[in-house]
């Protein structure tokens, strides 16, 4: 019998993933789907709640952290239906009308959910609603979506001067605001519009550089009067607004399946066939730099689905170059930038990442956690204040590695070790859950076909 390539080992206090090249070599094969858009998931489950009448989802994310959304949801009186991929069922109560929950609201993990909750609930007048959320949300910047509110009129208290969830929130008459926000952020632009729905007249978000816009885009198919200025990069809401239940179809998710399109182009001889990815252009950052660096990716199927443009990717290994990752690009490949790093280990020549200081303050400080780990495996980073200086070309040897909680770290080790020599354990490998509740099982699929291929030859 064969070595399993991937062994998922699970110790007492957690979860380890080991992975073992096999001596034969390794190469990717298959077709695989990715699990649903984490952000569209947040959003449909929101907007169904808020809406009139029943929203029905499919293809929701069943990672922890909508589920997060979900509960928070629940427990401010929204009717959801058991959660599963195939179809939600959520019973809108009409805007205005999420009611004061007797406990915490728990955010978990979930930096969308508490952000934008912070956004839809500044406007139910007199009620109390107080978040928390695990260690790492405890820790992450909520000023940039509190500022803003406060100037709405929001009333928002937390810890360390009103910035640090737990935080509460006690709705209020708001009013208005046009919003020139420092950060492209969709979780800012979409918390200010979220709470202009109930403030009369015309709330305006401008970013320095446009963010993911899945908002506007839904808000618009839930009947919402939405106003879009791509070359101010703004985008407006019109209150009081009224939104109808939809059907929403959410396509898989670009940010989970660029593992896999990383893996397919780094592991030489592989060619993996990924259907249904979301493909909306503030998210297609990471094919545009793979395509700079000499990746071999071509978009078949290409159609429309509830407003999202998606399409099934074919990609096949192919020899990587070094780039340079900065400006504009960086709100359309944010969430990329860890596996985009795992690619330039493989690139010739030296990869510079710029103006990419956000990722400090993800669920990790991302630029250091992916610097440290992959350096432990043996590659060449250097960190920037705002990115990251890649030198390619080193080859990677399995050792321990951390997550530290993070889910996209956690993922973009695992692919790192596969070309690593030797063995790779990566601890705290269960946060992937947080978006990607399958991800070593599908690992597993798409080594497992490697295997059968190699042995038939
Ligand atoms: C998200 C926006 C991004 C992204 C996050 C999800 C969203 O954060 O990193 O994973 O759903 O709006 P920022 O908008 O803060 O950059």
């Amino acid at each position: 019998m064969s070595t399993p390539i991937v062994a998922l080992k699970i110790t007492e206090h957690q979860h380890d993933l080991t992975i073992q090249r096999p001596a034969s070599g390794l190469s990717l094969q298959g077709r695989l789907k990715v699990p649903g858009d984490k952000s569209i998931s947040h959003r449909a489950l929101m907007l169904g709640a808020i809406a009139s009448g029943e929203t029905c989802i499919q293809g929701l994310l069943l990672g922890e952290d909508p589920r997060s959304t979900a509960s928070c949801l629940r427990a401010m009186g929204v009717e959801i239906s058991e959660l599963n991929s195939e179809k939600v069922v959520v019973k809108g109560i009409g805007l205005g009308n999420l009611k004061e929950p007797e406990n915490i609201l728990d955010a978990g993990n979930s930096g969308t959910t508490i952000r934008l909750m912070l956004g839809l609930l500044a406007s139910h007048r007199d009620r109390y609603f107080t978040f928390t959320g695990d260690g790492s949300l405890r820790d992450r910047p909520m000023s940039r979506v509190i500022k803003p509110l406060q100037q709405m009129g929001a009333q928002i208290w937390g810890r360390k001067n009103n910035t640090l969830a737990p935080l509460t929130v006690k709705g209020q008459k708001l009013s208005p605001i046009h919003y020139y926000s420092p950060i492209a952020s969709a979780q800012v632009k979409s918390s200010i519009l979220l709470a202009g729905l109930m403030a009369d007249g015309k709330t305006t978000v401008t970013e320095p550089s446009l963010s993911r816009d899945h908002s506007e885009r839904m808000l618009q198919a839930f009947g919402a009067s939405v106003e879009i200025e791509p070359e101010t990069h703004s985008a407006t809401v019109v209150g009081t607004a009224t939104l109808q239940g939809q059907k929403v179809i959410v396509p898989g998710d670009i940010s989970s399946a660029a593992f896999w399109i990383v893996a397919a182009c780094i592991v030489p001889g592989s060619e993996l066939f990924i259907e249904n990815v979301g493909i909306n252009p503030t998210r297609t950052g990471i094919l545009e730099v793979l395509e700079m660096m000499g990746a071999d990716i071509t978009l078949e199927n290409e159609r429309v689905t509830t407003g999202e443009p998606v399409a099934d990717l074919r990609v096949r290994y192919s020899q990587l170059k070094a780039c340079t990752i900065a400006g504009d690009i960086i709100p359309r490949l944010i969430d990329e930038i860890p596996i985009l790093t795992v690619a330039a280990i493989y690139a010739v020549g030296t990869t510079i990442i710029r103006d990419a200081a956000e990722l400090r303050v993800k669920e990790s400080d991302r630029l250091a956690v992916i610097a440290t780990q992959l350096n432990r495996m043996g590659a060449r980073i250097t960190e920037f204040p705002d990115g990251l200086e890649i030198t390619g070309g080193t080859p990677l040897i399995g050792t321990e590695v951390d997550s530290h909680n993070d889910h996209r770290i956690a993922m973009s080790l695992a692919i790192a070790a596969l070309n690593a020599s030797g063995t790779t354990t990566i601890h705290r490998a269960e946060a992937a859950a947080i978006s990607y509740p399958d991800f070593t099982a599908t690992l597993q699929s798409v080594c497992g076909q490697t295997r059968e291929y190699a042995n038939s030859f």
